[in-house]
């Protein structure tokens, strides 16, 4: 791996999540202002992709959940809609999340063994990876980790892979009227982050095998944008699995 590559690790996000000066988005690696105002359009942007807010006693497995805002609105909302929600991450990235009997916590770096993901292994109706793929990618294996993701799905279950920087998308809206624009604004450039910049870079390439290498193994995929509002909707798009 070139050593350019100073993207995040899992280790990294461990040190991050224990510092007690850090604010909750600073915890998983972003500015306090990155997300600030966008939660909500976030969340309808998942639910769009995963209805959970609308449904009832589902599974629901969120792997890298962080601790930011958004995970602890989403633990607010499986709550109420009585799903069973499985949270993964670093025990020290969960410890910042609520401490009663509700949500379940699988801590760990995915894949694990766990027992939780034993018995909900082929059972589970959503699994949510968001702004966490782009680290798998750099760091780890990634073909490992969505296999065994997928294989914790029932059929019609569906994972969604959310807010992967693709470096190709970003290069063709920069090189766009709309683009260039944006680049004189120096306001809208807000969010921008230093991942873009390095070597190992998600692209149309990476993006699309994996789609097709899904697809070989039982699975639909589908690629969506994310809501034009989101701040990083003209670099970042969303894969959407479902499992035959
Ligand atoms: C940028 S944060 C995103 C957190 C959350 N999903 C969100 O969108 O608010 C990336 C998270 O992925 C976690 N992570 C990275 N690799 C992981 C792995 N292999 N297994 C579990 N969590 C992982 C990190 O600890 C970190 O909390």
């Amino acid at each position: 791996m070139s050593k350019k590559n100073k993207e995040l690790t899992f280790e990294d996000f461990q040190k991050l999540a224990k510092k007690k000066s850090l604010s909750l988005p600073e915890k998983i690696g972003f500015p306090s202002s990155y997300r600030e105002g966008y939660y909500d359009v976030i969340l309808e942007d998942i639910y769009s992709k995963l209805p959970f807010n609308k449904e009832n006693k589902k599974v629901i497995l969120d792997i890298g959940c962080g601790c930011d805002v958004l995970t602890h609105k989403i633990i607010d909302v499986c709550k109420k809609q009585q799903h069973t929600l499985l949270l993964n991450d670093s025990q020290d990235m969960l410890d910042n999340l609520p401490k009663d009997n509700y949500p379940k916590y699988i801590p760990g770096k995915f894949p694990l063994e766990h027992p939780l993901l034993k018995r909900y292994r082929g059972k589970i109706d959503y699994i949510l990876c968001y702004s966490v793929l782009f680290y798998v990618f750099a760091n780890d294996n990634i073909y490992q980790f969505i296999h065994e993701a997928i294989d914790l799905l029932k059929s019609g279950g569906r994972m969604l892979i959310g807010d992967i920087p693709n470096f190709d998308k970003r290069n063709r809206f920069l090189q766009s009227k709309e683009g260039l624009q944006f680049l004189k604004n120096q306001k809208q450039l807000k969010g921008s982050t230093s991942h873009e910049n390095l070597n190992q870079k998600m692209d149309d390439t990476v993006i699309f095998s994996l789609m097709m290498r899904l697809r070989k193994f039982g699975c639909e995929t589908y690629l969506l944008p994310q809501r034009p509002e989101l701040p990083m909707a003209n670099r970042r798009e969303d894969i959407l699995i479902v499992k035959r």
